[in-house]
C-alpha cells in the first residue's frame, strides 16, 4: 500500500485522504500500515467511500471478519474529521452499527449530507443495500438527497463508493469533487488502463486518479487492499490516495 498524492484544483486549500476498499477480512490486514501512512500525510480530513467491511448490514460491525475495519476507522479518527459512506459489500448499515461506527467519532453518510466550515460533505451510499445475490441486474443508488446537497451553499465533496454512478447521476449537478474506489484499479493495467472492474466490466474508463474538466470532478482510489488475494494485481499498486486542493492546481 502506497501514498499517492494528486493536485486538485479548489477554491480552497485542503488535504483529503481517500481510504477506499480496505475490504476488512479476517485474516492479517496492513491496519497499522495504513494508520502510519495517513499519520504521516497530516490530512485535514480522511474520506471513506465505501467497502472497508464486509456486510454490515446483519453482522456486528466490531467482531470477526470487521474487526480490522473498525479498528482502522478507530485509528483514523484520531488523526483527522472521518466521513464514511457505505459500499456494496456493507449491503446498507443496520442502525446498531451506524451507532457503533458513530461512536468513534467517525460521520456516516447514508444518502444524507453534513455542512462542515465552508465545505458540504456527502455520501451516495451503493445500490446494493441487500446481498449481490437479491438482484437480477444492479441496482440504481437512491440520489434524491442530491439535488439539496447540490444547492446547499458551500464547495461539495461526495462519497459515491461506485464510480459508474458519477457520469449518470452526480456530473453536471456543480458538486465539484466526488471521491470513489470499487473498480479496484481495474485489476491488471495495461499501458496505464484498467482491464476489469466490477460495475463497469472490460476496459472501464473509471478506475484510478481524476476524471472530469472544469467544475465537477472524480476522484477514483485504486483501493487499499487486493478483494481478491487469488487474483494477483499487475502495475497496480493498493494505495491511499491524498488529494491536495488547492487554487493553483491543475488536475
Ligand atoms: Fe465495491
Amino acid at each position: 500500500m502506497k501514498l499517492r498524492s494528486l493536485p486538485v484544483p479548489a477554491p480552497l486549500k485542503k488535504k483529503i485522504a481517500v481510504c477506499a476498499d480496505f475490504h476488512s477480512v479476517n485474516r492479517k490486514m496492513p491496519v497499522d500500515k495504513a494508520l502510519s501512512l495517513l499519520a504521516s500525510a497530516s490530512p485535514d480530513l480522511i474520506l471513506f467511500p465505501g467497502d472497508i467491511f464486509s456486510l454490515i448490514g446483519k453482522k456486528d460491525v466490531r467482531e470477526c471478519f470487521n474487526e480490522n475495519g473498525f479498528s482502522l476507522l478507530k485509528g483514523a479518527a484520531g488523526l483527522a474529521p472521518c466521513f464514511f459512506s457505505p459500499g456494496n459489500h456493507e449491503c446498507g448499515i443496520s442502525p446498531e452499527n451506524r451507532s457503533a461506527i458513530e461512536a468513534l467519532g467517525v460521520t456516516v453518510l447514508d444518502n444524507e449530507f453534513v455542512k462542515r466550515g465552508e465545505m458540504v460533505i456527502g455520501g451516495l451510499s451503493s445500490g446494493y443495500r441487500l446481498p449481490k445475490s437479491a438482484f437480477d441486474s444492479p441496482p440504481d443508488p437512491e440520489p434524491g438527497f442530491l439535488e439539496r446537497f447540490a444547492e446547499t451553499p458551500g464547495y461539495h465533496i461526495l462519497l459515491c463508493h461506485h464510480p459508474e454512478y458519477w457520469p449518470r447521476f452526480v456530473c453536471g449537478r456543480g458538486i465539484e469533487l466526488t471521491a470513489a474506489g470499487h473498480a479496484h484499479g481495474g485489476q491488471w493495467r495495461i499501458f496505464g488502463r484498467g482491464v476489469f472492474a466490477p460495475g463497469q466490466g472490460l476496459f472501464p474508463r473509471y478506475t484510478s486518479g481524476i476524471y472530469g474538466q472544469g467544475e465537477d470532478l472524480l476522484a477514483v482510489s485504486r483501493g487499499m487492499t487486493n478483494s481478491v488475494p487469488w487474483i494477483p494485481r499487475f502495475f497496480n499498486p493498493c494505495e491511499i490516495l491524498l488529494l491536495s486542493l488547492s487554487p493553483e492546481a491543475s488536475s
